[in-house]
């Protein structure tokens, strides 16, 4: 849990003023080691871990391999380890409950219901999360405003009460595509091959499409189901801001 000085600190503090760099320098100054990012190996998480080990080459970063994820993500993870010497902390779903949800319900039980997508999410994310998180007093994600009408009213530094109330560093919350992309090529950020091949957004391989030409970031997630039902319960509503 994060000291009580810290957590005033940060509630007296105007971080949505600051630029990503001085958010992240603020978090790992304060936090770690009790501070990881959460790597999906999209680009934002790929452009924070460049921003991270530029501050603190011990920064922590965690990923959730959910067992369903593209190769070119798994590529994207092991270019990342070698070019910046990270340990990547993956978690898995736990076994027992991913063998009795695939015997139950099958292996591709997602497409069948709201309930069974959502059911898969909570082995393969939300619980492998929940592990992620325990020990930390802060984590740090690549979330951004315009990538989703759930994604409208995040703060660059929020409390997670979903999470027994630690801190949710979305440093780059405020940024646009541009400009995630410009961050990219002028750092020479080596990047997931999907992001080439029409996907703005990556998730797991079963759940994810490339999207057309104007259509919405997200268009290709969870693409049968409708944009305000489109989140996996790794960033639940229950986010209050700072208390
Ligand atoms: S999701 O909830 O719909 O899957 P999205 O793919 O947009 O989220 O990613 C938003 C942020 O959630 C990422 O920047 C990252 O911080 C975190 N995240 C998403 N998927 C994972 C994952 N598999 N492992 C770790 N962090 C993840
Ligand atoms: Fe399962 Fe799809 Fe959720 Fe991945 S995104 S955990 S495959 S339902």
């Amino acid at each position: 849990m994060a000291t009580i000085k810290a957590k005033e600190a940060a509630k007296s503090t105007d971080f949505e003023t600051q630029s990503a760099e001085s958010v992240l320098k603020w978090a790992l100054g304060t936090y770690h080691p009790k501070i990881a990012l959460a790597s999906s190996f999209g680009v934002e998480d790929v452009l924070l871990i460049d921003m991270m080990v530029k501050i603190n080459p011990a920064a922590r970063v965690f990923s959730l391999d959910t067992g369903r994820l593209n190769q070119e993500t798994y590529d994207c993870m092991d270019k990342v380890r070698e070019k910046y010497g990270v340990r990547i902390e993956v978690y898995y779903p736990n076994t027992e409950a991913a063998e009795n949800m695939v015997r139950e319900r099958g292996l591709n039980l997602f497409y069948h219901s709201i309930e069974n997508r959502k059911e898969c999410c909570g082995v393969r994310k939300v619980e492998p999360l929940n592990r992620a998180l325990k020990g930390l007093d802060a984590w740090i994600t690549g979330l951004r405003r315009a990538q989703a009408v759930t994604r409208t009213d995040i703060k660059k530094v929020e409390t997670d009460a979903a999470h027994g109330g630690i801190l949710k560093i979305n440093p780059i919350a405020d940024w646009t595509t541009a400009q995630v992309w410009d961050y990219v090529k002028r750092n020479k950020v080596p990047y997931n091959a999907l992001h080439d091949k029409g996907y703005p957004s990556i998730g797991c391989e079963p759940c994810t499409r490339a999207v057309k030409p104007g259509e919405d970031e997200r268009a290709g997630r969870w693409w049968w189901e409708l944009p305000e039902q489109k989140e996996c319960g790794l960033h639940v509503k229950k986010a209050t801001g700072r208390d």
